[in-house]
């Protein structure tokens, strides 16, 4: 029956939250990442309200997206909120100087941002600009934003909104170590306290104040962050994107892989654990009672660019392969809960990868969005520490964990358990112990696919889809579960 994985889940020890910020979306003025994807206009032939796409925002309203990122990215430094009020036929065109050269109309600025939020039901995630911006531009955007009184908050409602909004969490600048400035880690720390400062919020209410953090394995930006600018933050980012065949510039098809590419893709996709688990050692050097968390703000798969598409728009089809790099993650961020506090998959629509395609007025659901759908019952649920014992799925030179999984205690006071079985070929039986656990039924659903490329697209969007999963039982204690190769599978014990 497969091959074996044996498994304890730990109900009896209970872990940290799993901070539902860790679903956090990024939306930057990229490609179609906002306009055509979200933003249509009110005048447009396309069912929208006030401007924004219903398809595509009651899809964001099924999945609770809990956090919106925007404007970027690399826009976010060369952003300025100014241009982006008042009457949007008299915002200035720019050009868009890192996505492609086109033009950026400003027409979705910050009241629009705001108004996506609301209709979404998400919290707003700001990045500022640092990189060509001042510490004033920023202390004013923050003003305008949420100042009860004073006549930044006159010219807000001038502009249509009387109540200040929320912004519970700012980013000081985006990669200030690459597109936000090419500074190195002692000058964007310094230059991370001074617009750090700024940031203030009003009497009452918090803005978490979150720094530009590491590229990859780069340790020693994240110790010199944390060495000189920690005192003045909440949160230090990371960044990391999964990328196969040979780094970087990104070269790999999104769709037409073999089963070589399929392991080094995943492989990469471990490669999350590792990193998190070496940056926050540095952290705790610096903050061992981990008040500073990490936001992995940008993580996901980046393959070169779908045939026929803009190189700047960074569209890439989504496969079965994206929804099993999205669980490995998902499941890494529940082991690093203690210090991972939010992470922001890129992109929501349709950059890397993304939640939703759309093409005019059509739009597809990924297979990275039923990943997000099915692990929902994660946001702000309690962790349950698991161990497992799996085997290594090898193909060529790369070696992974077949099995990846996370279980928690939801908000419904269900227990949730994930699993996933990288292996293309090979049934994997997993024998779960369950400490502490009282259940007696278990049902769940499977995402899973003929293809290891299975995708859904707009002629065919439920190729990949999930189905109910009937494959898992309790007995004597355990959770026996029959894991179908290249599955993502997600259980709920009663
Ligand atoms: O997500 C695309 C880009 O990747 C972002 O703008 C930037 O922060 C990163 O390099």
């Amino acid at each position: 029956n497969g091959q074996p994985t044996k498994a304890e889940i730990h109900a009896d020890a209970p872990g940290p939250v799993y901070d539902k910020r860790i679903f956090t979306q990024f939306a930057e003025h990229l490609g179609n990442g906002i306009y055509g994807g979200l933003w249509v206009g009110k005048d447009s032939k396309i069912p929208n309200t006030n401007g924004f796409r219903n398809d595509v925002v009651s899809a964001l309203r099924e999945l609770s997206v809990p956090v919106i990122r925007w404007p970027g990215g690399c826009f976010a430094d060369e952003y300025h909120w100014r241009e982006g009020i008042g009457p949007q036929s008299q915002r200035p065109v720019k050009v868009n100087t890192h996505w492609g050269g086109v033009t950026e109309p400003n027409t979705v600025g910050t009241h629009e941002y705001f108004e996506l939020l609301r209709q979404v039901g998400a919290e707003a995630y700001i990045s500022g600009n640092v990189g060509d911006g001042s510490p004033r531009e920023m202390a004013e955007w923050v003003e305008y934003m949420t100042a009860p009184a004073g006549s930044l908050a006159d010219e807000r409602a001038k502009n249509g909104h009387k109540e200040p909004w929320k912004v519970p969490a700012f980013g000081i600048g985006n990669e200030l170590w690459g597109c936000g400035g090419n500074m190195r880690p002692e000058y964007a720390a310094d230059v991370t306290r001074r617009y750090a400062t700024f940031v203030k919020a009003p009497e009452g209410t918090r803005i978490l104040k979150i720094a530009s953090g590491a590229n990859v394995d780069d340790y020693n930006w994240t110790e010199t962050m944390m060495k000189v600018a920690a005192p003045v933050l909440d949160g230090l980012s990371l960044h990391y994107y999964t990328l196969p065949e040979g780094g970087w510039p990104p070269k790999a098809d999104p769709v037409n892989f073999d089963e070589t590419a399929w392991a080094d893709t995943l492989h990469e996709a471990w490669r999350m654990d590792e990193l998190i688990t070496k940056h926050s050692a540095i952290m705790d050097k610096y903050d061992p009672d981990k008040r500073v968390f990490l936001a992995v703000d940008e993580w996901g798969a980046w393959y070169a660019q779908d045939p026929g598409t803009h190189p700047g728009f960074l569209r890439q089809q989504n496969t079965l392969r994206d929804a099993l790099i999205a669980a490995i993650n998902l499941d890494i961020f529940a082991k690093h809960a203690d210090r991972v506090k939010m992470t922001a998959i890129a992109q929501m629509v349709n950059v890397l990868q993304a939640m939703i395609l759309t093409d005019g007025d059509k739009m597809v659901l990924t297979p990275t969005y039923y990943v997000f759908d099915m692990y929902k019952p994660w946001q702000d649920a309690t962790v349950l520490p698991i161990d497992i014992d799996t085997p290594t799925y090898t193909k060529g030179k790369y070696s992974l964990p077949a099995v990846s999984g996370s279980a928690v205690k939801g908000k419904d006071g269900r227990i949730h358990v994930g699993l996933s079985n990288a292996d293309p070929e090979k049934t994997n039986t997993v024998t779960i112990k369950l400490d502490g656990v009282n259940a007696k039924t278990v049902g769940g659903r499977i995402l899973t696919a003929p293809a290891i490329n299975a995708h859904n697209t707009f002629d065919d969007p439920d190729a990949v889809k999930p189905a109910s999963f009937s494959g898992a039982r309790i007995k004597g204690g355990n959770l026996v579960v029959t894991l179908p190769a290249k599955s993502v599978v997600v259980l709920d014990l009663r």
